[in-house]
């Protein structure tokens, strides 16, 4: 275990357990669509590798870039996109892939955003919710695992850039970040 951690909340097994249920779950729902899945990036990026590999049918992906933490650990509220969607969405439906969804800002952003746009339906899936956290109501279709309300990193997720590439989730020392 990285020694910036108090524990390891989500282990490597579990991940690909969450993440193969949720790939079949989808892969049902969007069998007969013509569809994009989009990732919010950075901290989306393993997660949405894992869940492409084990979904069975085909579709486009494409990325986004948002930002309304600068190096916190707490949302501002504002959300910012700092690169957006390399193709039309018009009509299109679309799937929001995000690593975790604290106060509800960013998707709550982003499925208006995409609206706005034109996109036909737009859903999505996080791999981890922490409701305690909320401040605006968003309703996630897909969601890996409900978590306390604690800064996780790992497996995408960062603190001030770092610890994305750790293959499992843990709860970082409250003194990293105070
Ligand atoms: P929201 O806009 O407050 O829902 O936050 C969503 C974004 O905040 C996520 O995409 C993450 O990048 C980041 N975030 C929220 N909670 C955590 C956490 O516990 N660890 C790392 N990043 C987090
Ligand atoms: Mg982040």
């Amino acid at each position: 275990m990285h020694k910036d951690l108090e524990k390891i909340l989500v282990s490597e097994s579990e991940i690909k357990e969450i993440v193969e249920r949720l790939a079949a779950e989808i892969d049902r729902d969007y069998q007969d669509k013509d569809w994009i899945m989009v990732g919010v990036l950075k901290g989306s990026v393993l997660f949405m590798a894992d869940l492409m590999k084990a979904m069975k049918n085909d579709f486009k992906i494409d990325f986004v870039v948002v930002s309304s933490y600068a190096d916190g650990t707490e949302s501002t509220g504002r959300v910012n996109v700092l690169k957006d969607i390399s193709q039309s969405i018009v009509g299109k439906d679309l799937l929001i892939v995000e690593d975790i969804i604290d106060s509800g800002n960013t998707l709550n952003f982003l499925v208006k955003y995409f609206m706005a746009k034109g996109a036909n339906t737009v859903k999505m899936v996080t791999l981890f919710d922490k409701p305690d956290r909320r401040k605006v109501e968003v309703p996630v279709e897909y969601v890996g695992k409900v978590i306390p309300d604690a800064f996780i990193v790992g497996y995408g997720l960062d603190y001030a850039e770092k610890y994305r590439t750790l293959p499992y989730v843990g709860i970082l020392k409250p003194e990293v970040y105070s």
